[in-house]
């Protein structure tokens, strides 16, 4: 009794810490997704340095107390994206990022992100309601009416300047892409 009784309590250690082991580098990875990326506040704008973001990441900076989503796309993200999709990007160097204000466009909750699902239909998806939307922000399923809006924003120096119009704001705007419009993934 007392041999089995030690094989219990040894497989009870065994088993206790892998899944200690495996809860810290479940955290790790979820703290390491929710570190947001260098940014300056100033006067209603809000300087990002995504010089240092990784692939598929989202990252959020808070712009206005409202959440800014960021994400630097990989090559198949981009390889996998509608016209519409590509004018909604903003391209630094030879990088592609999707911007966008992270709020639903039904009533406004947070939308989360899943990696796994960045080259399909449902990238974001609203669990308040159950609305999905592609990686570019773009509604993909009801109740949400219109894109996730793109603020203002402008580049300086390879860093996002939000709450500043620049040229590529506005040749989005002027490709009707920023959100204000319903638009087709
Ligand atoms: S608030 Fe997002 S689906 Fe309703």
């Amino acid at each position: 009794m007392s041999e089995s009784m030690n094989r219990r309590d040894a497989m009870g250690i065994a088993f206790g810490a892998c899944a200690a082991v495996g809860g810290v580098f479940a955290l790790a990875g979820m703290k390491k997704a929710w570190d947001p990326l260098p940014s300056v506040k100033a006067a209603g704008t809000t300087t990002v340095d995504v010089s240092t973001a990784e692939d598929n990441v989202l990252y959020t900076e808070k712009w206005r107390g409202k959440p800014v989503f960021i994400i630097k796309k990989t090559p198949e993200m981009v390889a996998a994206s509608s016209e519409v999709v590509k004018k909604r990007d903003l391209v630094i160097g030879n990088d592609h990022y999707m911007i966008c204000i992270g709020l639903c466009t039904h009533l406004g909750c947070i939308p989360s992100y899943d990696p796994k699902n960045a080259t399909n239909k449902e990238a974001f998806l609203c669990a308040c309601h159950g609305a999905t939307y592609d990686q570019s922000g773009i509604n993909t399923k009801a109740p949400a009416p219109l894109p996730m809006l793109i603020p203002p924003f402008k580049v300086e120096n390879g860093k996002i300047i939000l709450g500043e119009a620049g040229p590529e704001y506005e040749k989005m705007k002027a490709d009707g892409v920023l959100g204000e419009t319903p638009l087709q993934a």
